[in-house]
């Protein structure tokens, strides 16, 4: 399945999501994931400074953090993320471009899909692990549960407006390998 992105995100059960703009902010949001015991990181592509970020991450904290890069949504930022040492992929949607670019990156790569097409065109790209975001704006853990009997072999990893106190109602559902989101960072 797209280059091992199940095998990989599935061990961390939830991802934190850090949006960075600063080195101190990095170090920062480093020590307070290492401090919780959480051993991977997105870090979004929505700030200036993002892909040196990366960088500088995975220089410092690569040991003992998995890093990967976020908002993934031009086929190019697939492959500079993975020239800044992105260890794998996300995007919060997906076009053929944009899959067939993270997937010529070689890393393990995640596009999003929210809808029924959505998710039955992802199929047909040999997508069987997706990305679904924001998912307290669509529908939520409801949604997903009401997904797992129509599309029984495609699992989620759900983010956006994911708390502590909810982020359990996502993680119990069958089809939903982890959770995401940056609760632990605020
Ligand atoms: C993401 O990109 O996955 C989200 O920004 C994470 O959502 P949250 O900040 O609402 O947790």
């Amino acid at each position: 399945m797209q280059n091992g992105i199940l095998t990989l995100l599935q061990p961390f059960s939830i991802v934190p999501v850090a949006v960075l703009n600063t080195e101190e902010q990095a170090d920062a949001a480093c020590k307070r994931l290492l401090e919780q015991g959480y051993a991977s990181m997105e870090i979004t592509l929505r700030t200036q400074r993002a892909l040196d970020l990366i960088r500088y991450v995975k220089t410092h904290y690569g040991a003992q953090l998995c890093v990967g890069a976020g908002t993934v949504c031009q086929p190019a930022q697939a492959e500079a993320a993975a020239k800044a040492g992105a260890e794998f992929l996300v995007s919060p949607g997906q076009t053929e471009a944009l899959v067939l670019a993270m997937k010529n990156t070689g890393l393990p790569y995640l596009p999003g899909a929210v809808s029924p097409s959505e998710i039955m065109q992802s199929q047909e790209r040999g997508l069987g692990l997706l990305k679904f975001f924001p998912a307290h704006l669509f529908g939520g853990a409801a949604a997903l549960s009401a997904y797992a009997s129509v599309f029984q072999s495609v699992r989620f990893l759900p983010t956006g407006g994911i708390e502590e106190a909810t982020k359990q109602d996502y993680l119990s559902l069958p089809n939903v390998v982890a959770v995401g989101g940056s609760w632990m960072l605020k």
